[in-house]
This record gives structure tokens, C-alpha cells and sequence, in this order.
């Protein structure tokens, strides 16, 4: 790779320029995201992203007492060793409650452009308390919440610092939506290896990459940074699961064409945060490669993108090896 300097020689004033402004940028500014990840990142004029906002709404994240009977938070189910996700197939709300889907990994959530599965939510600062009023979830009153906040000195104190005035349900959302947004992962081998370190990749992960891009077509839906395209489709995921009734997108946009379709996500710590889909419905990374190669699952809405793919057994851990290439460092918290 070149080095800067030599580059802005090769580029003249323009590049010159370039240089000088990326030495002028502040310490605390777009350099310290992980590398990979877009510089800019969506937020509402009206919820503006402060490290006092994000160690408030890391706080809630972390406190049962957002939940109905005292008993889980938000971190029971998106759990951060676990890319913020569970390990279990379907939620586990309150008293042991099962829920309909999946807990989906929670990093990079900030560029999302809707959320939930079928994207119900337009916003973070709309999704993040629906979880508290949700009776499979935390089963709590909003309301109550904040009177229970309001009761606590230290909370009092700490929306009072970053908000001007005592808890409130809007400060609640904000605060909640800001922690979201700091949650992030990049600076994984396939970073490394897009930013020009080619032994980021073992030779595997490079053929792997390959194969994502051309042969199995992952990347028409999995791509940009996220490695998704934040839109829906039918994969026909689910569809044999017993007692399979979730028909995604079409609940919320009365679309026919959107029956079965959910929001592809984003494939970054896919590794170790399996069981996958949303409904937990394939165990293993293997499966989920298996289900792809067969031309996932037949029913009259399929994506005309997924097709059989006839992956050879190498090819297919090829794959395998570049999706695990997609775990990096995950950070959170102002
Ligand atoms: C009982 C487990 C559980 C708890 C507790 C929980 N969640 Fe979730 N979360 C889920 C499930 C399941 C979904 C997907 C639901 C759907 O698509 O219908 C989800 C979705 C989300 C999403 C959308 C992600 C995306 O990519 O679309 C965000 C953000 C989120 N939760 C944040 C939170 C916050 C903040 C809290 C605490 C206030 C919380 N969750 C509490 C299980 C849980
Ligand atoms: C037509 C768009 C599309 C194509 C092509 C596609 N995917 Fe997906 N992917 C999705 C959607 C949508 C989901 C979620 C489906 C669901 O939960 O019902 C998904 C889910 C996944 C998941 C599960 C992630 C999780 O958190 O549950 C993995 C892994 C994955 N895809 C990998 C791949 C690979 C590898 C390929 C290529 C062989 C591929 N995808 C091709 C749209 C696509």
C-alpha cells in the first residue's frame, strides 16, 4: 500500500489538501470508528449524539428495572458477548414467555433504516420502547417506568444533566436510541483485506469472498458495510418450522408481494451468534449455507434471487470460511 504522503505527491493539491484536512480532524471524530464502517451515521435533529445521552441509555439498557416485575433488561436478551443477540432459537420475555422471533445481533443498528424484522418501526428513538410495553417482552407500563426513574436520586439526577428536566418518556427513547447507535462492529480480517491488507484473508476466505460475490449471490442482498441492503425479501425461511404463521413485511405494508419477505440483516458477527433467521428456525452457519445452495425454501413469493446454487462441498466451506471472516471487534458505549 501506498503511503500517504507519497499519494498526495501523486495526487498534487487536491491530494495535498485531502491530507491536510485528515491530519486537521479531531482525535474524538470519524477516526475512531472501527475501520469498514461508514463515516456517516443518520440521527434525528431532535435526539443529537452525546456521550452523557449514550452512558444514560447504556445504563437502561442494563437495568431490570424497565421490566414489568423487576426481572429482565434489555441486555437479558440482546446479550453483549453475544453480538447483542441470545443464543435461543425465540425470545424468552418475562416469566419465561416465548416470544415469535429471534433476538436479531443489535451492532451497527445506527445506519439501519427501519427496524424489527419487517421493519414495523421507522426509527430507533420509535423501536426501542416497544420491548418495555411488549407483554412477551418486558410486559412493563411506560409510565410506571418513569415514575419508578423518577423515584431513583441518581437517575433523576442524570436525565436532569442530559435533558434539562426529570425522566420522561421522550427521554427515555432518546436515551435508549443514542446507547443503540454507539453499539458497533468493524475492523474484521474482511476490513483488513478491503483496506488493502491481502493476508488479512486466508486463501479459503478469499475464494470464499468469491464465491459470496459471484457464484452463491449473497452479495445482491448482503451488501455496503453492513453487508445488507435494509430491504425484504422471501427467502422462505421459516416456512417449514412447525406451525409456521409469520408472514413479515406484508403485516406492515398490506402488500401482497411481501408475504413471507423479512428485512435481510446484517451479517456482521454472524459467526458466533447462530441460531439464525427470524424465527431461530437454522441451527448452524452449515445449515443456513445448505439452505441457500438448495434454493432456500419453495412457496409462491420466493425472491427470484434465490435459486439453487449447485455449490461444490469446497465451495461451500469456502463460504463458510469467509462469513466467519465477518467477526470483528465490537464496541460500545460513549
Ligand atoms: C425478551 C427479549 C427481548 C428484550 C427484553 C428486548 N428485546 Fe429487543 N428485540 C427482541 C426481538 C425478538 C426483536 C425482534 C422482534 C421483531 O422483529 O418483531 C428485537 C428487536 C430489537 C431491535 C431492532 C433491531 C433491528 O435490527 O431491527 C432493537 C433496536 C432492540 N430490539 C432494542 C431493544 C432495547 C433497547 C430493549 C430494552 C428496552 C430490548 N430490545 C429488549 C428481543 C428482546
Ligand atoms: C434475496 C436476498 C438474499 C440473498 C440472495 C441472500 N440472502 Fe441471506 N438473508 C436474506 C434475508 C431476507 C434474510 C432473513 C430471512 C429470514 O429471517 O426470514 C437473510 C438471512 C441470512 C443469514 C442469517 C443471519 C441471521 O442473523 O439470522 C445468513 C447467515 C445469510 N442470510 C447469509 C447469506 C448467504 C451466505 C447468502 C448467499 C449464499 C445469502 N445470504 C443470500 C436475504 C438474502
Amino acid at each position: 500500500m501506498q503511503s500517504l504522503p507519497q499519494a498526495a505527491g501523486r495526487a498534487g493539491l487536491g491530494g495535498l489538501a485531502l491530507l491536510l484536512l485528515l491530519r486537521a480532524l479531531p482525535a474524538a471524530g470519524p477516526r475512531t470508528l472501527p475501520l469498514g464502517l461508514d463515516a456517516y451515521m443518520p440521527v434525528p435533529d431532535e435526539n443529537p449524539l452525546t456521550p452523557e445521552k449514550a452512558a444514560l441509555g447504556r445504563k437502561l439498557f442494563f437495568d431490570p428495572l424497565l421490566s414489568g416485575d423487576g426481572s429482565l433488561s434489555c441486555s437479558t436478551c440482546h446479550v453483549p458477548r453475544l453480538g447483542f443477540t441470545d443464543g435461543k432459537s425465540l425470545a424468552v420475555g418475562i416469566g419465561g414467555r416465548k416470544g415469535k422471533r429471534r433476538t436479531p445481533r443489535l451492532v451497527n443498528r445506527g445506519y439501519g433504516r427501519s427496524f424489527f424484522w419487517d421493519g414495523r418501526a421507522a426509527t430507533l428513538e420509535e423501536q426501542v420502547v416497544q420491548p418495555i410495553g411488549n407483554p412477551l417482552e418486558m410486559d412493563a407500563n411506560l409510565e410506571e417506568v418513569v415514575r419508578r426513574l423518577n423515584a431513583r436520586p441518581g437517575y433523576a439526577a442524570a436525565f436532569g444533566k442530559v435533558f434539562g428536566r426529570p425522566p420522561d418518556t421522550d427521554g427515555v427513547r432518546y436515551a435508549l436510541a443514542s446507547y443503540v447507535r454507539t453499539i458497533l462492529s468493524g475492523n474484521s480480517p474482511y476490513d483488513r483485506y478491503i483496506a488493502g491488507e491481502m493476508e488479512a484473508l486466508t486463501p479459503a476466505q478469499r475464494r470464499g469472498l468469491e464465491i459470496f460475490r459471484g457464484k452463491a449471490n449473497c452479495a445482491v442482498c448482503h451488501l455496503g458495510p453492513n453487508l445488507t441492503d435494509e430491504e425484504f425479501h422471501n427467502t422462505g425461511a421459516g416456512l417449514r418450522s412447525p406451525g409456521a404463521r409469520d408472514k413479515g413485511r406484508v403485516n406492515v405494508t398490506a402488500d401482497p408481494v411481501d408475504t413471507g419477505a423479512f428485512k435481510t440483516p446484517t451479517l456482521r458477527e454472524v459467526a458466533a451468534t447462530g441460531p439464525y433467521m427470524h424465527d431461530g428456525s437454522l441451527a448452524t452457519l452449515e445449515e443456513v449455507i445448505e439452505f441457500y445452495d438448495r434454493g432456500g425454501e419453495p412457496n409462491s413469493n420466493l425472491s427470484p434471487e434465490i435459486q439453487r446454487l449447485g455449490l461444490t462441498s469446497g465451495e461451500k466451506s469456502d463460504l463458510l470460511a469467509f462469513l466467519k471472516a465477518l467477526s470483528g471487534e465490537v464496541r460500545e458505549g460513549p
